[in-house]
């Protein structure tokens, strides 16, 4: 029986948990989590509820008194600020990279930095800027640009051209305010296409992909409102996605795969983990947006569910630096996310939601709520996802729709997410490139 060390207390941490405990091999969770997720809570052997994931003093104690096979780093938070170093003092290997390496989500500039440094393709017209010294003159050059606040701003820190910029003065504007909070800046030329995910199993060498996911960013339909952590997603029975082209996905692959070996020539350290790369399909290939260094949430609850390959078994050789091989169910699954009325600004919070029996072939997990003995309460963000998963789009969809229908409270979800519609528009896109 294992016994493993899972940090973090999402919906991705829910998924996380319930495809570690399908392994043959048996586990054992420890939890180590800053809110009461009762997905979470009812998997886990202990539970261990802190003020505060970043509080790696009180890691540390947990994982002395755990003793685990490995770690699970869930969150980019807690991946970027190191907590697979601490471990790793106490020779714990964790799924999650080392701090050097977790700069590839840590710092735009880094990312930007090392892809030109090792000629990778795949990568936008861009600078890292440490003054205003010519930062007019290069937006003025692109046209079309955008503005990357260099740090984990939770998407928030990216503005584009055309959509949150809308002048040269505007552009020149947001820059410096970023200059001046974080002391350097990235500016590149922005990309017309349509966005993909594309999540790998990394050991430092080899580089296992994952089914592509599509994420839908906007809070209301139609792609309309304020960004958000993401409202709902869908992959393809076949892995790909209906509007990419044969050979973008493996374009996508092949930037990865030098990207690992670029982190490991700069640092000298092997990234293990998720290596989650945020793609567009542009007109003649696959463009980099970034990399995250953790899985997505909510794109973990759309491939884990299909992962055929003991998820132990993976993890350890991530780790061990052996990853062979892995393998998904061919199906297509559709997600929707319930969240908060006035979710992102301005959430209710505190209010009890009420959920109907899940219907087959539907799987819900918990994100941002707390369990209370009288019930499940909202607590201020994405608050449960449900997952349709079926031989078809279609009917993945119809299957997360009945259920996300049934939740009763101060909530809202995106209706078109995995709609054959909002798919087409997604082609049509593709089509006028
Ligand atoms: P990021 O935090 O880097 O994922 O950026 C947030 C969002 O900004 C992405 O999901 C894209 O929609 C958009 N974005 C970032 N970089 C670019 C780019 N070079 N071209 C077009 N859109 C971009
Ligand atoms: N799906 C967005 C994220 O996990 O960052």
């Amino acid at each position: 029986m294992k016994k493993i060390l899972l940090i973090g207390n999402g919906a991705r941490e829910h998924v996380i948990a319930e495809t570690l405990k399908r392994s043959p091999q048996g586990c054992e969770l420890f939890v180590f989590a800053s809110a009461n997720n009762p997905g979470l809570m009812a998997l886990a052997k202990e539970y261990r509820l802190v003020k505060s994931l970043n509080d790696f003093e009180v890691l540390r104690s947990f994982a002395i008194e755990v003793r685990p096979d490995f770690a699970f780093i869930g969150p980019d938070g807690q991946v970027v600020a190191g907590a697979a170093d601490v471990l790793l003092e106490l020779e714990i290997g964790s799924v999650g990279p080392v701090k050097i390496c977790a700069q590839l989500e840590g710092s735009k500039a880094f990312t930007r930095e090392l892809v030109a440094k090792y000629g990778i393709e795949g990568s936008p017209k861009f600078k890292v800027f440490v003054t205003a010294d010519g930062l007019r003159e290069f937006i003025e050059e692109l046209g079309e640009y955008v503005v990357k606040a260099d740090g984990l701003t939770g998407g928030k820190g990216v503005k584009v051209s055309g959509e949150h910029l809308h002048s040269v003065d505007e552009g020149f504007a947001y820059a410096v305010e970023c200059l001046n909070a974080d002391g350097r800046v990235v500016i590149e030329e922005k990309f017309i296409g349509v966005e993909f995910s594309l999540m790998s199993f990394v050991d430092g060498v080899h580089v296992l992909d994952m089914p592509g996911v599509q994420d839908h960013k906007r809070a209301h339909e139609g792609d309309t409102g304020p960004n958000t952590g993401g409202m709902g997603t869908y992959s393809d029975a076949n892995h790909s996605l209906p509007f990419l082209r044969p050979g973008d996905l493996e374009a996508a692959h092949a930037i990865t795969v030098k990207v690992a070996e670029a982190i490991y020539k700069e640092t000298g350290k092997y990234f293990k983990g998720i290596m989650y790369g945020g793609f567009m399909a542009v007109r003649n290939g696959v463009g980099l947006i970034e990399y995250n260094a953790r899985f997505g949430d909510p794109e973990a609850m759309n491939v884990l569910p299909l992962l055929k390959t003991d998820f132990i078994d993976v993890c350890e050789r991530i780790i061990a630096g052996n990853l062979e091989s892995v393998e998904f169910e061919n199906k297509a699954t559709v997600l929707k996310y319930i969240v908060p009325e006035g979710y992102p600004e301005n959430p209710r919070k505190g209010e009890k939601i009420e959920i109907d029996e899940i219907p087959a072939g539907v799987k819900m997990y918990y994100g941002s709520v707390d369990a209370r003995p009288d019930g499940v309460y909202l607590s201020g963000s994405r608050a449960l996802a449900f997952v349709g998963i079926a031989d078809s789009l279609e009917e993945a969809e119809r299957l997360a729709q009945s259920a996300v229908s049934s939740v009763k409270g101060p909530v809202f979800y995106r209706k078109d997410i995995g709609t054959a519609e909002l798919i087409q528009k997604r082609v049509e896109v593709m089509n006028q490139l």
